[in-house]
């Protein structure tokens, strides 16, 4: 096992010092003590994960797992955002219950975005409530999605509609975990470890486009250096505020969300979550520049290190005929609407977010305007 580094999260709501964010090699042999610490008297475990992540990586997990003298309660669910609804959810639940999974005992996510943001809520409504392990197995889930308490499935009418705040008492980043992500999904992961750049660390986005592309030749010592400064980031933001209250806090990492949903949604989801972003902070530097608050450089600065990441920037082709239509309609739907406006996260520079409030239309027309003579 390397060197393991650790990120305390301080949110109380899941402890009085919050929960730790383990990063390391090998750090999954620590899961049955995280497990302890959150269920003392659990006998079973509520395993959920994906038929690729299981088929890969499923039998050390269960290994582990039985060793500490645990019962693995496993429900397997098809890959991909298609099993981000309620009627994937009640399977799961289902087969807890089934499994005789109890009140004192606890819950492990292991996959990507999709197996987190399930399991979350799974564990969230189970018997009111069992602790649960996120074990991140994709890039995006390691550094984004695994880290905030946020858990949600898909509703029809928009992504993510039906959710809770559900802090896991720890989360177990395994960069070994990495060794069998396609690369297009670490291309996809990386664009959320941009948007924490964008935000935040002007460092962290030369240190992105210096390791760049990520895909085939990084060094696993350089990739987990680059997830942790970006868990980091995304931790103190969480920590900040919580509960997403703050006017400018936990709402800032939607940065490049707003428009990358929507494009994600009138893709049919198609797009890989991460590429929408990608797509999204394209969006974003346009309407940054277009509304005056940013030097037209900026979007340079973005496509370039998208661009070397190997992520899509060609917003062009979402900005016509039907696709802009599909689009706009996705936009109408955002959760972050506020009577006709959207909150949308602009950016002065690298490392200075703004928050704007701006109509579906004027959101539109500055993006397409912010493109001009660029
Ligand atoms: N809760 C949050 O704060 C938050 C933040 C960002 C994204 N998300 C959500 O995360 C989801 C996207 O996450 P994602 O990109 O991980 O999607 P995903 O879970 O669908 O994983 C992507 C693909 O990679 C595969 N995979 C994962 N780990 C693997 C591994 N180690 N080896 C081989 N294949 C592996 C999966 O089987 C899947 O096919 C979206 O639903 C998004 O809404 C949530």
């Amino acid at each position: 096992m390397t060197a393991i580094v650790s990120i305390q999260v301080p949110v109380p709501q899941a402890g009085p010092r919050g929960y730790p964010v383990r990063l390391g090699s090998g750090v999954v042999a620590e899961l049955p003590s995280h497990l302890r610490r959150a269920a003392p008297r659990a006998r079973r475990v509520g395993i959920l994960s994906d038929e690729t992540v299981f088929a890969h990586h499923g039998d050390a997990l269960l290994a582990i797992v039985r060793d500490a003298g645990l019962e693995p309660v496993v429900h397997v669910i098809p890959p991909g955002e298609a099993s981000k609804t309620a009627a994937v959810l009640g399977g799961c639940l289902d087969a807890w219950v089934a499994g005789g999974l109890a009140r004192s005992d606890a819950a492990v996510a292991f996959g990507g975005g999709v197996v987190g943001d399930l399991g979350g809520l799974a564990a969230h409504l189970y018997m009111r409530g069992i602790p649960i392990v996120q074990c991140p197995t994709s890039l995006l889930a390691q550094v984004d999605a695994s880290t905030g308490g946020k858990v949600a499935i898909d509703h029809g009418a928009a992504k993510n509609l039906i959710g809770a705040f559900e802090f896991p008492a720890a989360v177990l980043v395994d960069p070994r975990w990495l060794a069998t992500l396609p690369a297009h999904e670490l291309a996809g992961g990386a664009a959320e470890m941009v948007k924490h750049a964008l935000l935040f660390s002007p460092e962290h986005l030369d240190a992105l486009l210096r390791h760049a592309p990520l895909v085939a030749d990084t060094e696993p010592e350089v990739l987990a250096g680059l997830v942790a400064s970006s868990v980091a980031l995304k931790a103190a933001c969480v920590a900040a505020d919580p509960f997403e209250r703050a006017p400018a806090g936990r709402v800032l990492l939607n940065l490049g969300h707003t428009v990358g949903h929507a494009i994600e949604a009138a893709s049919d989801y198609a797009l890989g979550h991460g590429q929408a972003v990608a797509l999204g902070l394209v969006a974003a530097a346009r309407l940054s520049r277009a509304q005056g608050l940013a030097a037209p450089a900026l979007i340079g600065r973005v496509t370039a290190v998208l661009t070397a990441l190997g992520l899509p920037t060609d917003l062009e082709a979402w900005l016509v005929g039907p696709r802009l239509e599909r689009v706009r309609a996705a936009l109408g739907h955002d959760k972050k609407r506020s009577g006709d406006a959207l909150t949308y996260i602009a950016l002065r520079d690298v490392g200075a977010p703004q928050v704007l409030s701006l109509g579906v239309d004027a959101i539109l027309t500055a993006i397409a305007a912010g493109d001009a003579g660029s």
